[in-house]
Parts: structure tokens; C-alpha cells; sequence
């Protein structure tokens, strides 16, 4: 078998946006506390958060932290996270049934992200909670008045405002199980009365509507249309979330599931654009694509499996070599997009279906899912490259016939980097990848990694953390075409100069 993977740097999709490698820390499980945050914990720093995570954190190239949910964000009290330690309560979170003591909040969160050199992006509760409560948080955090919530901010000794840009209007109010779900109609009115409020604070601020919890919603595309449509002069993003597993154990379609991602990403961009076409505007918003993974859901009980205890092991799944491939397929798909993905996150950073898994008090290891990830963060540079494939196709009984090869390229100019990055979807048949190079002068090989195995099942461990890494692989370049043999359930990075 052999696929030709045709890449010219004429044909350029947009800047290699950053943000595209953004991922989201919820009070969920064991995502900050015994994850992130572990003040008893030998590697924690003088501000209780664990050193070894966030030399992981770092390694992994997360450009964009969202917070404090997800659902949980849909009954939270930003106030009682901030302040003195000793007055801030213990509350239970109705969301994941467990406790919140609110030892981590705001201030010590937005703090890490800056000693960590990564943007935040805040969500509000539109829940359980409304426009007037949103407007004193986003004075709290962001403002810099002799007024009432600025000045209590510096009275915690946070003196500067955190000027915090990007902000999630909500979360998944389409979706009748958070709490204070809302009809299209009643989320865009309350989008369009935050919003406006929102702008009048300050006009540079980035605001995103809560868009589809998937694409399978009963409103998926009314939603967007009639929340757009209200809101559409003080919007620049709306969101999108989806989290993929084998369905009714069909593997096959589970390893071609960035067909529904790319389907999901056309059919928002349409709605987008059909919404500014009636608003006569060349304005063109984004997708925020700030909850996107692969998740075992079938393999969760449910919030009320949870007892009501403080940080449970919540979805803590274990990744395996196909959901590594997955998960660089779908990151491809985000960046074949740069031109209309505006952010994306991928959910969640630690233990909770995250790259990341730690011991309490123990060790922090990486996920396979990790490798992809840290991989296109670090080497997709420069502008997207538009790639079309001609090769072996493979038939879904979900997407129906779809690409063996799912790729992107980047390449930086300036530099002369070029990297392709390929998934093979097929389980069982590997492909003989041609690419045609002349279009980029003298090209040679600098490095060309396979994240793959014999066993597609095998996964990382706290035993076996490195069981599954990237490997170097052949790759020849003869007469200005490059050869490379793409095995079965494998991501790939070829690095070109
Ligand atoms: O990431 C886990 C959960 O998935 C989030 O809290 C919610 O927004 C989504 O349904």
C-alpha cells in the first residue's frame, strides 16, 4: 500500500495558531488536588504545587490553562475561593458530588499559570448563578478601580489585576444535566445581557459562548444559530466539546473518529458564517474547542456511583496506543483548522482523562496520549500546510469511507522547518508514505518519530511509565521524495530542513 501526501507551501491554511494547545483544569477528581496541587507532597513548592507535575506541564507545551470547569463551574462560588485560607469553606460540589474546600481558588490558580508562563481562561457560572455575580468576578480578577472588588483582590494581596482576556460565558447549558441548563432561547438572552455587560467592563475582552456539549445534541446547530444570532456583535468564539471511545466495541470507527471532529469544526464554521452573512458582517468568529479527548464514559458509573468525598479517583482512564493515535488525529484536525479554531483545550491536564497521572505523595508519569501532544506543541511552527492524501481508504461503519492517512504540515520559512504529522488509522495494514519535496528546495531528515507498538492495547504505568514512547524510525529522502513506512495505529513526526 502506498498513500502520496501532496504538501506545497503555497497552499497555506493560516499562522500555526498556539492557542490550539491549550488544556482545562477542573475542580473535578483528582485534577488539582493530589494532581497539580499537593501541598504534603515532596516535590511541592513553597506554594503548595507539585514540581514534578509541572515539569511535566511544561514538557507538554500547554499554551492555554481553561478553569475552574466544566460542570463544576455551574455551581461555583468564586468567593469563597479567595481570601484568608482559614474563612474559606468547605462546600459540596453538586456537579462531581464531592467536596470543595477551596484551598485552591482564583488567585492561587491564575499565580501558577503565570509562574508557569501559560494564558488562563476563565469560565463564569451561568448556572446556578447570573450576570450580576459574573460582573463582580470579572471585577474582582480583572479590575483596577478604588472600588469595592478591585480593592478586596489587593486586601488578599493580589495588587495587580490579573487582566485575565479570554472568558467562557458558561458551560454546556445545552446539556440537560447542568445544573441550570437553559432552551437556546433563554441561554441567548442571558449570553447577550453578559456579554454586553462584559464589553462595557472592557471592550478587548475575548468571549465564548457555550456552544454544543457534542455534535449528537438535539440542538446542535439551532443552538449555535439562535445564540450567535443574539449575541453575534459582542461574541468572538463559541464552543465546542467532544470526547470520543470505541462505540459498541467498533474499534475501527473509534480510530477514524476525527471524521466526525472535522464534520463537527465545517458544521459550526457554516453556522457561524450563515449567522454573519444575516448580520451582514465580515466579521468571522472562532470555535473554541475547549473540551475535546478521548474518554471511556461507558467505563463511568455516573456522578451518583461518587460518595461525596474530597477529590475521588473520577475517570482516571488509562491510555493505550490506538487512543494515542486518536488523540495526534484529532489534534491534526484542530490544526488543519487554525484559520477558525480559536482556542482548544484538551480535557483534562492531570489524572482526570489527562496526559498526566499522578500517586498521591507518589510518582507523575505520562500517559501515551502525552506523546502526540507534546510532540506537534513543540514542532508545529510557522503556517498550517494544506494536505490532501491519495491513497488506501478505510470503511467506518460510523463516518463511512475514510482517509487510511490523516495528516497536516507545518513549515516555517524563515527557519526552513517543515513537519508532517501522520496518523495511520488503519489497526492492521501499514503504508508506504510518499511526499514529493521539491517544492521546498534541499530538504534532509531531522528527526522522524513513530509513537506505535506490536500491541496497540499497551499502555503507560506508574510501573511502566515509559512502555510506550515515540521511537526513531527510517526515513529516506531519494530525488527530492521522501519515503516513509507509516505502521499500523501509529502517529508520526517527520522533521524536515
Ligand atoms: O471534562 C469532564 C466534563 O465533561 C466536564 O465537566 C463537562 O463540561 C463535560 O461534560
Amino acid at each position: 500500500r502506498t498513500t502520496t501526501v501532496h504538501v506545497h507551501p503555497a497552499y497555506q491554511v493560516g499562522e500555526v495558531n498556539r492557542r490550539i494547545f491549550g488544556s482545562f483544569v477542573e475542580h473535578m477528581g483528582r485534577c488539582v488536588y493530589t494532581g497539580i496541587f499537593e501541598p504534603n507532597h515532596p516535590e511541592a513548592d513553597s506554594h503548595g504545587f507539585r514540581r514534578d507535575v509541572a515539569e511535566l506541564v511544561k514538557e507538554l507545551g500547554v499554551t492555554v490553562l481553561r478553569y475552574p470547569g466544566g460542570n463544576f463551574v455551574s455551581n461555583y462560588r468564586w468567593e469563597d475561593g479567595v481570601g484568608p485560607l482559614e474563612e474559606r469553606p468547605r462546600n459540596l460540589d453538586f456537579a462531581w458530588r464531592s467536596i470543595e474546600p477551596n484551598t485552591v481558588g482564583t488567585n492561587e490558580f491564575l499565580a501558577w499559570c503565570r509562574r508557569m508562563g501559560i494564558e488562563p481562561m476563565l469560565a463564569v457560572n451561568l448556572g446556578t448563578r447570573g450576570l450580576s455575580e459574573a460582573m463582580e468576578f470579572l471585577q474582582y480578577v480583572n479590575g483596577d478601580t478604588d472600588t469595592r472588588l478591585p480593592q478586596l483582590r489587593k486586601s488578599h494581596g493580589w495588587e495587580d489585576p490579573w487582566s485575565v482576556e479570554t472568558w467562557c460565558l458558561g458551560n454546556e447549558m445545552d446539556g440537560p444535566w447542568q445544573m441550570g441548563h437553559k432552551t437556546p432561547e433563554e441561554y441567548a438572552r442571558t449570553v447577550t445581557e453578559v456579554a454586553n455587560a462584559f464589553h462595557r467592563f472592557d471592550d478587548k475582552l475575548s468571549l465564548i459562548a457555550s456552544g454544543s456539549s457534542a455534535r449528537a445534541m438535539p440542538t446542535f446547530g439551532r443552538w449555535e444559530r439562535i445564540v450567535v444570532d443574539a449575541a453575534f456583535d459582542n461574541l468572538d468564539m463559541v464552543s465546542a466539546h467532544a470526547y470520543y471511545e470505541p462505540i459498541d466495541d467498533d474499534a475501527v470507527s473509534f480510530a477514524c473518529c476525527a471524521e466526525d471532529m472535522e464534520r463537527y469544526i465545517r458544521d459550526v464554521v457554516a453556522t457561524l458564517d450563515h449567522v454573519a452573512a444575516m448580520h451582514h458582517s465580515d466579521r468571522r468568529l472562532k470555535i473554541s474547542f475547549d473540551e475535546w479527548n478521548v474518554w471511556y464514559q461507558s467505563r463511568f458509573d455516573g456522578e451518583n456511583s461518587i460518595g461525596m468525598v474530597h477529590a475521588p479517583h473520577l475517570i482516571e482512564d488509562t491510555y493505550s496506543v490506538l487512543d494515542a493515535m486518536v488523540v495526534g488525529s484529532l489534534l491534526i484536525t484542530l490544526l488543519r483548522h487554525t484559520d477558525r479554531i480559536g482556542v482548544a483545550c484538551q480535557a483534562q491536564l492531570a489524572n482526570v482523562i489527562a496526559p498526566i497521572r499522578t500517586e498521591e505523595g507518589g510518582r507523575a508519569w505520562r500517559q501515551t496520549i502525552f506523546h502526540p501532544f507534546a510532540l506537534m506543541s513543540r514542532h508545529a511552527r510557522g503556517v498550517v500546510l494544506d494536505t490532501r492524501c491519495e491513497g488506501p481508504t478505510i470503511s467506518t461503519q460510523r463516518w463511512g469511507e475514510a482517509d487510511q492517512l490523516w495528516t497536516v504540515a507545518t513549515w516555517d520559512a524563515e527557519s526552513h522547518d517543515l513537519a508532517v504529522f501522520l496518523a495511520n488509522r488503519d489497526l492492521h495494514e501499514s503504508t508506504r508514505v510518499r511526499i514529493d519535496l521539491r517544492p521546498f528546495g534541499d530538504c534532509t531528515v531531522v528527526e522522524c518519530l513513530a509513537l506505535d507498538d506490536e500491541d496497540i492495547a499497551a499502555v503507560n504505568t506508574a510501573d511502566q511509565p515509559n512502555r510506550v514512547e515515540p521511537h526513531n524510525a527510517r526515513c529516506d529522502i531519494t530525488s527530492a521524495t521522501l519515503t516513509f513506512d507509516a505502521n499500523p495505529a501509529s502517529w508520526n513526526c517527520l522533521r524536515l530542513k
